[in-house]
């Protein structure tokens, strides 16, 4: 693909990072792992968060899951329309993801998650989709008025201003493509001071007390276990790579940014499309999905890959998947699935790539 529909900005900072820890022969979890937790706690500006990095986002919702007490057969609501990892967090732990329809901001529809609650119900993952998120706080009333804990999929809203003030359990995907990418990794980020020693247990196979003796370059030789524990904390190469991004997060935000509000411009009232309303002041946009009129997704998805664009359609419903199908459909949720499309978004599009992406769109529109 000429134009490529998403990727990560590794520059010489990275490899230096990677070198550096190569060359020292500590690859594991250690003091680059320790550093580039202490640094995203300074990024988000805030002395009371606890950061907790893990080898991925996926790790990060199963364990901020099992770390609120969620266990086998109890019902965790989210919406359907999200990456399988959201569904997959949950069933790890035996407990049953219960699918909900979202509203036409790809946003977990609120009516249709509260009808969903039985008295087997203890969270809810409201996916902060495309870094959208103008409806959280009526799932945080929901949740207090019905006791459910609530565990935000923010794999797509690293960076974001808004996401990072709330009180809640978030959790970031440092994936290749993320906003951050730390090539595959992680964070759950939370005010919750016990919850986080418990996960930082849970992160490594259950060890009691793990955390500290990696951080000094020791090894547990005589260690409890308490609870079934998982091997996914994050290592030193991952975290020194991780390090490395951050420091370049203004570039990379810029980049996105720009891209996005190029076709927010360009874009917003065209035919046959609309755009979802972000807040780009505040997010940092990860993905760009566009909403075509009904029936013409397909058509508009071909003329972009023919002239060599990236494009893609995220995501396929979880509730359409055999695993998570509970017989019944999301009305809204299918409609969208049927009408969106990604486009080029990450940090490597240069002016040029943008304006044929945009002229591409433009055309089509024309003769349609
Ligand atoms: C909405 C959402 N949730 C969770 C994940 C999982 O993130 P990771 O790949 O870091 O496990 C992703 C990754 O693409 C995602 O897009």
């Amino acid at each position: 693909m000429a134009i490529k529909l998403s990727s990560p900005s590794y520059g010489e900072l990275e490899i230096q990072a990677a070198t550096r820890v190569l060359q020292s022969q500590v690859t594991s979890m250690g003091y680059e792992t320790y550093m580039f937790e202490q640094e995203l706690k300074q990024f988000f500006g805030r002395k009371d968060l606890n950061v907790l990095v893990v080898n991925s986002c996926t790790a990060a919702l199963q364990l901020a899951l099992q770390g609120i007490g969620i266990k086998p057969d109890d019902e965790v609501l989210l919406p359907s329309l999200t990456y399988i990892a959201t569904f997959q967090a949950v069933s790890a732990l035996g407990a049953v993801p219960i699918p909900c329809d979202v509203d036409d901001e790809c946003f977990i529809d609120i009516d249709d998650a509260k009808s969903r609650i039985t008295s087997k119900t203890k969270a809810i993952i409201p996916v902060l989709y495309a870094g959208i998120e103008n409806n959280i706080n009526a799932v945080y009333k929901l949740a207090k008025r019905c006791d459910l804990h609530v565990v935000e999929d923010a794999a797509h809203s690293f960076g974001s201003k808004n996401t990072i003030l709330r009180d809640g359990i978030l959790c970031f995907s440092f994936d290749p493509i993320k906003n951050l990418s730390c090539t595959s990794g992680g964070a759950i980020v939370t005010s919750n001071t016990d919850l986080a020693h418990k996960i930082q247990d849970l992160r490594l196979l259950g060890v009691i007390g793990d955390t500290e003796r990696r951080i000094n370059g020791e090894r547990s030789w005589d260690f409890d276990v308490k609870e079934q524990g998982w091997r996914y904390h994050m290592g030193n190469l991952c975290a020194a790579i991780g390090r490395a991004q951050l420091s370049r997060m203004k570039f990379i935000s810029n980049i996105r940014r720009s891209v996005a509000s190029r076709y927010v411009n360009e874009l917003n009232g065209l035919n046959y499309i609309r755009l979802l309303p972000i807040n780009y002041e505040t997010a940092i946009p990860h993905i760009f999905p566009i909403i075509v009129n009904e029936g013409l997704r397909n058509d508009l998805m071909q003329y972009l890959l023919s002239r060599g664009i990236g494009c893609g359609i995220q995501y396929k419903p979880n509730h359409l998947l055999t695993y998570f199908d509970r017989g019944y459909s999301l009305p809204n949720t299918e409609k969208l699935y049927s009408q969106l499309l990604s486009i080029p978004l990450h940090p490597m599009l240069s002016n040029d790539d943008v304006t044929i992406v945009i002229d591409t769109i433009k055309e089509w529109a024309v003769n349609v």
